[in-house]
């Protein structure tokens, strides 16, 4: 409980000047570490384990299919926000288009499926909520391919939080949880090519450009490809140091 308050202070202090740069990190090069050390390895994985629900300026937790508040916040995040719907999915951007409903109802039963949220303001009393302000999922590329250790990755961030950083903080920790939590080999997607924040978002995030779906998508009269990322676990390793 105590350790749980001290993190939201420390969270809700970098969300006031934090770099967004993530708590959760591999705890030393594998080169450093010594495998035969129980004591180095406790305290690893106890350290990762504490911080795995958090990054530097959000918490994260389930979505609730039961809670009118996290339906509520995926409806307006999304079906209300033409820039959310044409970002994200292939439906025509028109309200009422259930894109949101296909993202839940897709990403059900996903490997990893959380709602982003800001941690919650203690100035304001103990029944303080955290503040959702964005999805997240890892969803299986094909039914009955668990074997392959291959997820898909999406996220969408409710409108007035883009542009300050939250979007590469939530897919370092996606990125780190499916890895170290999840298991998993590749992790992949598909970016449309008028998306430029979401295209520079990856690449600056070191995903490998692994192809195009040449004019694939229709986007206001014009034709565009869509570009396919992917990162393995080894490239992510890299990156982690
Ligand atoms: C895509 C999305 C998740 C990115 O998250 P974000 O928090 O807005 O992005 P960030 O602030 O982390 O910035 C990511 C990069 O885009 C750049 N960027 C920010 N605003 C931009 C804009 N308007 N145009 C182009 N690039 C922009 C940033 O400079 C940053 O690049 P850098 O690290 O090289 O400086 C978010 O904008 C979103 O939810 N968009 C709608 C849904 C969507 O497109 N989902 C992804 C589908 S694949």
């Amino acid at each position: 409980m105590v350790e749980g308050k001290k993190a939201y202070k420390s969270a809700r202090q970098s969300r006031r000047g934090g770099s967004g740069s993530l708590t959760f990190r591999l705890s030393s090069p594998p080169e450093c570490s010594d495998p035969s050390s129980t004591d180095q390895t406790n305290k690893m994985s106890s350290h990762t384990l504490a911080n795995t629900f958090r990054s530097s300026r959000l918490i994260y937790r389930a979505v609730d299919d039961a809670s009118p508040v996290d339906q509520g916040f995926l409806f307006s995040a999304i079906d209300n926000d033409p820039t959310g719907v044409g970002n994200l999915s292939f439906c025509p951007v028109a309200p009422g288009n259930h894109a949101a409903m296909i993202l839940i109802a897709m990403t059900k039963g996903s490997l990893l499926r959380v709602l982003a949220c800001l941690p919650p303001d203690e100035s304001t009393g103990p029944e303080a909520q955290p503040t959702p302000i964005g999805f997240a999922a890892l969803m299986p590329r094909a039914p009955d391919a668990a074997h392959h250790r291959h997820a898909l990755l999406g996220v969408v961030l409710a409108a007035p939080f883009r542009g300050q950083g939250y979007g590469k903080e939530i897919v370092n920790w996606v990125l780190d949880w499916g890895f170290i939590r999840g298991g998993l080999h590749r992790i992949g997607l598909g970016v449309f090519g008028y998306n430029e924040r979401a295209l520079k978002m990856y690449r600056s995030l070191r995903f490998t450009e692994e192809g195009r779906d040449r004019e694939a998508v229709m986007f206001e009269r014009q034709w565009w490809d869509v570009v396919n990322f992917g990162m393995l676990e080894s490239e992510w390793e890299k990156l982690r140091g």
